[in-house]
C-alpha cells in the first residue's frame, strides 16, 4: 500500500515532492471502494507520513500542549508537554530515513557527508538531526514545535512567568526604549518574552527581528524578519547573524531585535546599540544573571574582542538584564539586573529584582540605577 501510494504521489509531481493535493489524489485512487470516513483516516495518515513527521510523530507536534519531541538512537521518543521530557510507549523504526526526509524537507541536506541537519519543517517546526558516528547510538531528532500566537503579558502572568512588578517591569523598559538582554537556559521562554515585550512596542514603531530562523512572532503590525542563508552543497553563499545585523542597520529600524546571541554577532549587535539603536532586545543563555558578563566575554571574543572592549560596550548598550528560569516545568522571571563596572576594566550583573524566600520580585542593590532608567522619560 505504501508502495503503492508513494509511487501513485511522486509520479503526479512535477518538482519531485510530494504536495498535499498529489497525497489526497494518490489515496483516492489507491483505496478502492471505501466510506468518507475510511477514506479521511486513511488520508490523514498518509499526509503524515509523507508530508509531516509521519503517523507516530505528527500527532505528538500536532497536540497544543508539547512544545518538544525527540527521537534518540535506540528509536524511543520523548515528548515535553510542560514539565519536562517523558518517555513515550514503544520505538520508533527508520529514524534515519525520517531524519533524511524531514531535513529534505526543510531544505537541508543529511547524510554521510553532511550528518547535522538544522532547519525548519513546512509548518515552522524546528529541525535538529544527527547521524551516527557523531551521535554513537543512532540518528537521533529534536523537534520543537513553533506556537506562532504571542503570549499577551496577561497570559504569562496567569502562567506564572511573570508577576505584577515584572510585568510592569517589562512594559516600563519597552515604554522608554530601554535595550535589554534576555538571559536564562534553554526552552525557559526567552524567546517567547521578547515577542510578548515587542507586542508592546507603538504600532508607528518599525521591528527588524535578526534571527537564525524566523522564529519571533510579536503581536505588531510591522515587523520584519532577517533570517541566516546556510551555505550551499558547494560551501558557497552563505549569509550569517553578523551580516545581516550590518544589513538591517541600513534599513531604517526604529527597533533591532536579536533572536538568539550565540556567537561574533554579539560585536556587530553592542555596536549597533551602541550607536543610536535605542529600544533593542536580544537573547543569550545563561543559568544567572550574574553569568551574563562571562557569557558576553566569552562571545566577544569569538569576534576578535578583548574583554576590556566588551566590557565597555556591554556597559553602555545594554540597560537591563532581564532573566528566566524554569523549574518542575514551571517557567519565570526570577531576576533584572543591570550592569555595573567592577576593578579597572571588567563589569558584573549587580541585581536589581530578584525573588526572595517566599518566590516574590523583591528590590536588590541594584534596584535605585533601574528605577532611573524605567523614570527615564527622556530617553
Ligand atoms: N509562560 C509560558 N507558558 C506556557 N508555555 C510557554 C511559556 N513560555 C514559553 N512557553 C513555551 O515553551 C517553549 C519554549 O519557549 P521559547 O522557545 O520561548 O524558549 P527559549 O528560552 O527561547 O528556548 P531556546 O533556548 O531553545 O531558544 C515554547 O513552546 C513556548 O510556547
Ligand atoms: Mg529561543
Amino acid at each position: 500500500m505504501r508502495e503503492s501510494l508513494l509511487n501513485g504521489a511522486a509520479s503526479r509531481s512535477s518538482n519531485g515532492l510530494v504536495g498535499p493535493s498529489e497525497v489526497s489524489r494518490a489515496v483516492r485512487r489507491s483505496a478502492g471502494v471505501r466510506g468518507d470516513k475510511d477514506l479521511l483516516s486513511l488520508e490523514r495518515t498518509a499526509r503524515a507520513e509523507f508530508l509531516g513527521a509521519g503517523p507516530v510523530l505528527q500527532p505528538l507536534l500536532d497536540d497544543p500542549q508539547v512544545s518538544d519531541v525527540v527521537v534518540n538512537g535506540d528509536g524511543s521518543v520523548w515528548v515535553d508537554r510542560g514539565s519536562g521530557l517523558r518517555a513515550v510507549p514503544g520505538r520508533l523504526r527508520a529514524v534515519r530515513e525520517l531524519a533524511t526526509r524531514l531535513a529534505a524537507a526543510s531544505g537541508q541536506r543529511l547524510d554521510d557527508a553532511a550528518p547535522v541537519a538544522e532547519g525548519r519543517l513546512p509548518d515552522g517546526t524546528r529541525l535538529h538531526a544527527l547521524l551516527p558516528p557523531l551521535c554513537a547510538e543512532g540518528a537521533v531528532l529534536s523537534l520543537r514545535t513553533m506556537r506562532t500566537r504571542a503570549f499577551g503579558l496577561d497570559e504569562l502572568r496567569a502562567s506564572g512567568m511573570l508577576d505584577d512588578r515584572s510585568a510592569q517591569v517589562l512594559e516600563r523598559l519597552v515604554q522608554v526604549r530601554a535595550n535589554v538582554l534576555v538571559s536564562g537556559a534553554t526552552g525557559t521562554g526567552k524567546t517567547t518574552l521578547v515577542a510578548s515585550a515587542l507586542s508592546l512596542v507603538p504600532p508607528g514603531e518599525r521591528i527588524i527581528c535578526i534571527e537564525e530562523a524566523a522564529e519571533l512572532a510579536p503581536d505588531h503590525p510591522h515587523v520584519l524578519h532577517l533570517q541566516v542563508r546556510r551555505p550551499n552543497v558547494q560551501g558557497a553563499g552563505e549569509i550569517t547573524l553578523p551580516d545581516l545585523v550590518r544589513t538591517a542597520m541600513r534599513m531604517r529600524p526604529d527597533r533591532l531585535v536579536l533572536g538568539e546571541c550565540r556567537g561574533a554577532e554579539v560585536r556587530e549587535v553592542l555596536g549597533a546599540l551602541n550607536t543610536g539603536h535605542d529600544g533593542g532586545w536580544a537573547t543569550v543563555h545563561a543559568n544567572a544573571a550574574r553569568d551574563v558578563p562571562a557569557r558576553l566575554v566569552a562571545l566577544g571574543a569569538l569576534a576578535g574582542m578583548s574583554p576590556a572592549t566588551v566590557a565597555v560596550q556591554a556597559r553602555s548598550a545594554v540597560h537591563a538584564v532581564v532573566h528566566l528560569v524554569r523549574r518542575e516545568g514551571r517557567r519565570r522571571l526570577t531576576e533584572v539586573a543591570v550592569l555595573r563596572a567592577e576593578g579597572a576594566e571588567g563589569f558584573r550583573a549587580a541585581l536589581a529584582l530578584r525573588c526572595d524566600r517566599r518566590g516574590e520580585l523583591a528590590e536588590a542593590e541594584a534596584w535605585p540605577e533601574l528605577a532611573r532608567t524605567l523614570d527615564d522619560a527622556g530617553r
